[in-house]
């Protein structure tokens, strides 16, 4: 499949005005993307949960006007005209309008809202830019009239990756892999795809509790993260390791390899972070209570021999990852011990989810 594909045939603008509210959840990588060159092409393949409470709801208001040189919106977030959101969303219009010249023909009204507090620390990018996407696929499912609903949502998650490389992961659940690798069926730069394979039970319905250690907006963003993997003197070793991990990852998921689960996906997490650690410029995104929360978790896993790991984002949250059985006794322990490191005592219980749904 290369780019082309994408680019509609002939549209028919018939339509005067349509509506549509999608919404879409946030995700969180197990082997982590971190560089890529142009156009958010990455150096090597991830793989993550889909999550299902962490999500963005967007509606689209389309309006048929006379033909225009730059997409022409409105937005509001939360009900509230948002514009200092705008530069980003026109950047990504501006970048998919090749692929959706519909959006030349008609103003957007979008309003948008995410499940989750705006600054908890919890990137909103992946779950906001393929909630748009998905409105922008169903209008050209009108105008096309294609009804290739495999298709439609690969374009889906190929339109979300120009918005936010992760984006292209929230599209399908309850496990994605973005990124060509040679043992993933299917798999391609261009877009996320299901991991393709059979995924052992203790691996379904994967708990996420996400620990807001730091809510305050991102240090560094991932735009400028991906870039200093340019001249990273680690950076080749690392996306062969990532692509290396990704293999082992998926023997693992099919086989229910608990214990290997744990260790490849810390190491994968802590290697993110040394990445920034070993930049230049450096920085340090983990806070003093991120090091806690890690400390406390590998002792409680060596004294209950519990399944419990972490994986972490570009930034000081603790995600808090353990199968369905362990989630009582996990409660127990977030509210006993991890609680205290969290900004206001706060943290949100998720789960693998599907991805995208109509509203
Ligand atoms: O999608 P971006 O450009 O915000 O990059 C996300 C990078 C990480 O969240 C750190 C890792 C990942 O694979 O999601």
């Amino acid at each position: 499949m290369n780019t082309a594909n994408f680019i509609p045939n002939i549209l028919e603008y018939s339509l005067e005005k349509a509506t549509y509210k999608w919404q879409t959840p946030s995700n969180i990588a197990l082997v982590k993307y971190w560089g890529k060159s142009d156009p958010q092409i990455p150096k090597n393949a991830s793989i993550s949960f889909t999550l299902n409470n962490c999500h963005t709801t967007t509606q689209i208001e389309f309006i048929k006007i006379e033909s225009t040189e730059i997409p022409l919106f409105e937005l509001f977030f939360e009900g509230k005209k948002k514009d200092d959101f705008k530069p980003k969303i026109a950047t990504f219009f501006d970048r998919i309008k090749k692929y959706c010249p519909y959006l030349l023909e008609y103003k957007m009204i979008i309003h948008s809202e995410n499940s989750f507090p705006h600054s908890s620390g919890i990137a909103s990018s992946a779950s906001g830019m393929s909630a748009i996407a998905m409105c922008l696929i169903h209008l050209e499912k009108e105008l096309t009239l294609n009804t290739d609903d495999a298709f439609l949502k690969q374009k889906a998650s190929f339109l979300s990756r120009l918005g936010s490389g992760s984006a292209s992961r929230s599209v399908e659940g309850p496990i994605v892999v973005w990124g060509k690798h040679p043992e993933i069926v299917g798999s391609s730069d261009l877009y996320g795809v299901k991991f393709p394979y059979p995924i052992a039970p203790i691996f379904q319905d994967f708990q996420d509790t996400i620990l807001l250690v730091d809510k305050g907006e991102k240090q560094v963003s991932s735009t400028v993260g991906h870039n200093l993997m340019i001249d990273h003197p680690y950076a080749e070793n690392r996306f062969k390791q990532a692509n290396e991990n990704l293999s082992i990852l998926s023997k693992i998921l099919q086989e229910g390899a608990i214990e290997e689960f744990i260790k490849l996906v810390e190491s994968e997490a802590l290697t993110l972070h040394a990445m920034m650690l070993t930049s230049q410029p450096y920085f340090i995104l983990m806070k003093p209570k991120t090091l806690e929360i890690i400390n406390e978790i590998w002792k409680y896993r060596s004294e209950t021999k519990s399944n419990v790991c972490f994986t972490l984002d570009a930034g000081a949250n603790v995600h808090l990852l353990y199968p369905k059985k362990e989630k009582e006794s996990i409660a127990v322990f977030i509210q006993e011990k991890l609680s205290q490191y969290c900004q206001n005592n706060q943290y949100i219980n998720d789960y693998s989810g599907l991805g995208s749904s109509k509203i």
